[in-house]
């Protein structure tokens, strides 16, 4: 194996739906319930498939503030670039169809990019950063958190960023700030380290703890999703215990 796959930039790369209904084990008849967050929703096709499909859906970004055709191509110019950093160490990820997992990028973008120039004004995109959110407390029913946290820690923390600013203190005002917006659930992936040594992410256990202070409690279940980083990714299930009202 050579260097571990790192970035020196978090990238603007999304999932499609589909890949969403796997990777937090969830499906459109359950979303159906309630009002969902995605945080942060990236390029991805979450939100534009869901309000396809009639879904209560918000998704919000720090790249959000930027308008339709700027976001598209520098969604298009993020996914590039990833996949180049991705060919230099060609040994770090092992996708089973690393092909569609590349193409899947693409469409998502796509139909991210239409919908979010239909949708904006809606009120469906919102530009906002972690560890703030604009939004009150308990506004969601769940909130599904996917590829940042943990994903971005530093290399020499389990992650795969060059960057140092997403520490654990960070990882915790997160997920302060993710419990204080949802009513009921909170769903995280991944749960496991992006670098060496592979295994339970560093972080895991003091964000597992820390939900549980705010009255949540937390599961780890198999996740079949194939994030590129071999097996053994559980996706973090946190459920409100107290109800909030
Ligand atoms: C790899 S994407 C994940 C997108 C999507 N959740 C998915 O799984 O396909 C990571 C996202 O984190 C966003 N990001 C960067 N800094 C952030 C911050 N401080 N708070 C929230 N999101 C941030 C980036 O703009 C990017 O869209």
């Amino acid at each position: 194996m050579g260097t571990p796959y790192h970035l020196s930039f978090v990238a603007f790369f999304g999932r499609t739906f589909d890949e969403y209904m796997q990777m937090f084990s969830i499906t459109p008849t359950e979303l159906r319930k309630g009002r969902t967050l995605d945080c942060p929703s990236g390029p991805d096709s979450f939100i534009a498939e869901g309000l396809r499909q009639g879904l209560d859906v918000v998704g919000c970004d720090p790249m959000y503030q930027f308008d339709a055709s700027e976001i598209h191509a520098r969604g298009k110019a993020s996914i590039d670039a990833t996949f180049e950093e991705l060919k230099k160490n060609p040994d770090s990820l092992h996708h089973k169809n690393l092909e569609e997992f590349t193409r899947n990028k693409y469409l998502a973008l796509e139909a991210f990019a239409a919908d979010y120039a239909l949708n904006k004004k809606h009120g469906r995109y919102v530009h906002a950063s972690l560890p703030k959110l604009p939004f009150a407390d308990g506004s969601f029913d769940r909130v599904l958190t996917a590829n940042f946290l943990m994903l971005y820690a530093c290399v020499a923390d389990g992650g795969l960023y060059d960057g140092r600013e997403f520490d654990l203190d960070f990882h915790l005002r997160s997920v302060d700030e993710l419990a204080r917006v949802s009513k009921h659930e909170i769903r995280m992936s991944p749960t496991r380290a992006a670098s060496t040594p592979w295994g339970e992410h560093p972080y895991l256990q003091a964000i597992m703890e820390r939900l549980r202070l705010k009255q949540f409690t937390v599961e780890l279940v198999p996740s079949v999703y194939d994030d590129g980083f071999g097996t053994n990714n559980h996706l973090l299930v946190a459920r409100r215990s107290i109800a909030l009202y």
